[in-house]
C-alpha cells in the first residue's frame, strides 16, 4: 500500500500565498512517486490548487463541505462547487470543526455520504479530546469512527480515508503521540474497519473480489493515516509504527521544506516495508 501523506493548511495561505506555496513545493516532492500526496487549502484558494497542482500527481481537496445539494445555506459551500473545482479529498469532522462549530457525528456522518455521491474521497478525523487509559480511548475512537462511517455503503468503504488525530496532540504546545500509543489505536481502527469489510464480504455478493479489494471474499479497508504535531524530526517513527498508513500534517506542512522532509521520510518507509496484505 502507498503512503498517503497530506495536509490541511487550515485558516492559512491566501491565493498569493497559495501559489507561491505550490510553486515552492512542486520541485520538492517532484521524485515522491511512492506515496500519495494531497493539499487542503482554504476554500478560497482551491482554484490556485487546481491551477498549480493539475498534472504534477499531487491531489488537492477541501477541508469542509455542506451536506446537502444546493439550496439556502448561506456561506457554504457544496460537494458539486468542489467537484468543479477538480477537487478530490474533502477532510471531515476535524476536532477544530467539532469544537468551533459543534460537528456532532451525525453531521459528519451526512457529510461523508455526500462526498462519496460525489466521488470524491472523505478524510474522516477522528481522536479523543483528552489523554485517558487505552480502553476510555479506543471506546471514544471507535465510536466516533462507527459514527462517521454510519452511513457509508459496503462497497464504498474503502474510499474512506480515516485520520487519527488526538486533539491533544494538536496545534501549537502539543507534542506528538507516542508511536506505541499510535499503533495501538490504528491496530484498533484497522481491525474494526477489517470486521466492517468482513461483513461486507459475507453479507454482500456484489462487494466481493474486483478492483480496489484484497482478494475473493474479503473487501478493502480504508487507510489510516496519523495526525498530531508531526513534523520532519517525528515522521519516520510514526511512519513505522504498526498501521499507520500515511500521515495528516499542519503546522510543519505550512513550511514546504519541512513537508518536503516529511515526504521523504514515507519514500523510505514505502521502500522499507511493502505492506502486501491486510489493506488496499
Ligand atoms: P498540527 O495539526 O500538525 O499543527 O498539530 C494537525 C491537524 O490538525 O491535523
Amino acid at each position: 500500500m502507498r503512503p498517503l501523506i497530506g495536509t490541511s493548511t487550515k485558516m492559512n495561505l491566501t491565493s498569493r500565498d497559495a501559489g507561491c506555496y505550490f510553486d515552492a513545493l512542486l520541485p520538492l516532492v517532484a521524485g515522491a512517486t511512492g506515496c500519495d500526496l494531497f493539499v487542503l487549502p482554504p476554500f478560497t484558494s482551491i482554484w490556485v490548487a487546481r491551477e498549480r497542482l493539475a498534472d504534477s500527481g499531487v491531489g488537492w481537496g477541501a477541508q469542509d463541505v455542506h451536506p446537502e445539494e444546493s439550496g439556502a445555506h448561506t456561506g457554504d459551500v457544496s460537494a458539486a462547487m468542489l467537484v468543479d473545482l477538480g477537487c478530490s479529498y474533502v477532510e471531515v469532522g476535524h476536532s477544530e470543526r467539532r469544537r468551533d462549530y459543534g460537528e456532532t457525528d451525525e453531521l459528519v456522518a451526512a457529510k461523508i455520504a455526500q462526498i462519496l455521491r460525489h466521488a470524491m474521497t472523505p478524510i474522516l478525523c477522528v481522536g479523543e479530546p483528552t489523554r485517558r487509559p487505552l480502553d476510555a480511548t479506543l471506546e471514544f475512537v471507535l465510536g466516533e469512527v462507527a459514527g462517521g462511517l454510519v452511513d457509508v455503503r459496503p462497497r464504498d468503504l474503502a474510499r474512506v480515508v480515516v485520520a487519527y488525530e488526538p486533539v491533544w496532540a494538536i496545534g501549537l504546545g502539543s507534542v506528538t503521540a507516542p508511536p506505541d500509543h499510535v499503533a495501538a489505536i490504528h491496530r484498533a481502527i484497522h481491525s474494526w474497519l477489517d470486521g466492517a469489510a468482513r461483513d461486507v464480504a459475507a453479507s454482500s455478493a456484489p462487494d466481493r473480489g474486483g478492483a480496489g479489494t484484497n482478494g475473493p471474499g474479503k473487501a478493502a479497508t480504508p487507510r489510516v493515516i496519523y495526525g498530531g504535531s508531526v513534523d520532519g524530526i517525528t515522521a519516520d517513527t510514526l511512519l513505522a509504527a504498526d498501521g499507520v498508513d500515511g500521515l495528516f500534517v499542519g503546522r510543519a506542512a505550512l513550511e514546504p521544506a519541512q513537508f518536503a522532509i516529511i515526504v521523504a521520510a514515507s519514500q523510505r518507509q514505502a521502500a522499507r516495508q511493502p505492506r502486501v496484505a491486510g489493506h488496499l
